[in-house]
């Protein structure tokens, strides 16, 4: 059974896997190792998947979609395209088998990819990540676990035994989302590397797109003010001030021409004007990296994500993390990497270990360590790793090293509710930044009637860490549902216990207080799809994607 990694992203998206102990990120069918994450409708018969719909944007720009990973979470209709509408989920789950059959192709697999680890952006909200998984759901992939970027790429940069007793910082700035992670790297007397993550911080709407869209609409206003652009002048734009905008990362002025009413137009364009274009988008950047560092000061910067490549956003990071070293390999595919590493320690039951060259005697071996009692009293199992589970990696140069990930909560989740009689807020119960996976039963509510068959609770997500939320500060993702049985009176106490997995996925349950009776909690968020949608959604993109040429 072929196990992946993937890098399911906004603008370019890449499978790793493991070959001869070694990540690597695969070629796709045209020689690449990232592939543009888009779909296109040509016509009612022929999907376009990857960088051949990126590459006829221009004939069918009604009829591609491009950044859907900015709308995963979002309303299940947000895309319609020839009076079809296609969730985020499913559009998703075409990539995802896209890349998967690249893998097929490249790797001459006898069996189709079936398990995989996926990557998020750390900053995903709870939605966002059950969205992720139900597009793999629909492509038919077994997820393994969804894996942060930036902690992906920091198992993929390096040794993490080079790191133990340090603080590192990921900074992953990519197509469309801004990313960071502080981890503190440790290691117990069993020898066990522990990645306690101290910080999650993000804004999921700032990356290469927005620069691009900031350039284009710069453009626009410089040289072609007063005139209307046709939907393909557009696309050709909009193509161009993106190769423009990467090849100012290496020089200070380029030029490129363009068709605009059918004449040649030339367009010239100086580093300094871009980042005069993209300033609003720097100072976002800016914000993010004080957060990150008011939270700890690293000893050690990881960059990866494309957008680490423009140089002034490179200086910011070293002006912030000044006399700090900074590097970064491979920034592009290193997520992609990272997760195949993950992939292959999930697949082999060694649930939290990686691979790594070792000449540390002292790491040898150091896997069968049973199982651990963790700070927070939950069993952690001991890893069956000590290089020898008939994986293929070379044993002469990599050892299998047990890791355990600490990961924390990337938001604040609390339920509505009355906190005086005529004020409703948000009451947090899980906090931003606090160690998942983690359990919490609410103050106690009381049911409002006689004989109650279901109480509902409002769930809303914020990015502070207060105890009470102001109703405008957050936004509401969803509804719980709490099935009462039995004939209880007025005023019966209930719990609801909200858990934020591991994977950062909320899971609730109730609890009636005098019975001690388990209440089931249906969670209902608009955009998430049912069982019945997701069986509808996977014959769909069976469908549609049969006709990928
Ligand atoms: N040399 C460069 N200079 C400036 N920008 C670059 C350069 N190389 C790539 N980029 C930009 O990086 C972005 C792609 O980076 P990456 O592949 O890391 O993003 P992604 O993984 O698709 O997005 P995300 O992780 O945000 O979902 C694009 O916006 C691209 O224009
Ligand atoms: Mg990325």
């Amino acid at each position: 059974m072929a196990t992946v990694g993937i890098d399911l992203g906004t603008y370019f998206s890449s499978v790793g896997v493991m070959t001869g102990g070694k990540a690597e990120a695969i070629l796709n069918k045209d020689g690449t190792r990232a592939t543009h994450s888009v779909v296109s409708f040509p016509s009612e018969k022929e999907t376009l998947v990857g960088n051949i719909a990126y590459e006829c944007e221009f004939l069918y720009p009604n009829e591609t979609i491009k950044e859907v990973k900015r709308l995963m979470g979002k309303e299940k209709t947000a895309i319609t395209v020839r009076g079809s509408s296609y969730s985020p989920q499913e559009i998703s789950a075409m990539i995802l088998k896209s890349l998967c059959s690249d893998v097929e192709r490249e790797r001459e697999f006898d069996e189709p990819v079936e398990k995989a680890v996926i990557t998020i952006p750390a900053a995903f909200n709870s939605t966002q990540r059950a969205a992720t998984l139900e597009a793999a759901k629909i492509a038919g992939i077994d997820v393994l676990g969804l894996a942060e970027e930036p902690l992906a790429a920091l198992v993929a940069n390096g040794n993490l035994t080079d790191y133990v007793g340090k603080c590192i910082s990921i900074v992953d700035i990519g197509g469309g989302t801004s990313d960071g992670c502080t981890v503190e790297v440790k290691k117990d007397d069993h020898g066990k590397i522990i990645l306690n993550c101290i910080c999650i911080v993000g804004d999921s709407h700032l990356g290469g797109v927005d620069f691009d869209r900031a350039l284009f609409e710069h453009i626009l206003k410089k040289d072609f003010a007063g005139v209307s652009l046709n939907a393909e002048e557009k696309v050709e734009l909009e193509t161009k001030s993106e190769i423009a905008k990467r090849k100012l990362s290496e020089k200070m002025e380029v030029e490129f021409k363009v068709m605009v009413g059918g004449q040649r137009q030339k367009i010239h364009i100086t580093r300094k004007e871009f980042e005069k274009a993209v300033s609003e988008e720097l100072e976002r950047v800016q914000k993010f990296l004080d957060e990150m560092k008011a939270y700890k000061i690293p000893d050690r910067v990881i960059l990866c994500g494309g957008s680490t490549h423009v140089p002034k956003i490179e200086a910011m990071i070293k002006e912030t993390f000044a006399g700090i070293p900074v590097g970064g390999e491979n920034r592009e595919l290193a997520v992609a990497e990272g997760a195949a590493i993950l992939a292959q320690m999930y697949a082999n039951g060694a649930e939290q270990a990686v691979f790594e060259k070792t000449d540390m005697d002292a790491d040898k071996g150091a896997g069968n360590t049973g199982d651990d009692q963790t700070e927070d009293g939950q069993t952690d199992k001991g890893e069956n790793g000590s290089g020898e589970n008939g994986s293929d990696q070379d044993s002469t140069q990599m050892d299998l090293i047990p890791v355990k990930l600490n990961m924390v909560c990337s938001r604040s989740y609390g339920i509505g509710a009355f906190v005086h009689a005529d004020k409703i807020m948000v009451c947090n119960v899980i906090f931003r930044n606090e160690a998942v996976p983690t359990v919490r039963e609410t103050h106690s509510f009381v049911t409002s009637k006689d004989g109650m068959s279901e109480c509902d609770f409002p769930i809303y997500e914020s990015t502070g860490n207060e105890r009470y939320v102001e109703l405008s500060e957050a936004e509401k993702i969803g509804m719980c549902t709490l099935k009462i049985k039995g004939n209880l009176p007025k005023g019966t106490p209930l719990f609801v216990r909200v858990e934020a997995g591991i994977d950062g996925v909320l899971h609730f349950t109730g609890r009636e207080e005098s019975g001690n009776t388990e209440i089931t909690a249906e969670f209902k968020t608009k955009t998430l799809l049912t069982e019945e949608e997701l069986e509808t959604a996977k014959q769909v993109v069976d469908d549609v994607y049969a006709k990928v040429v």
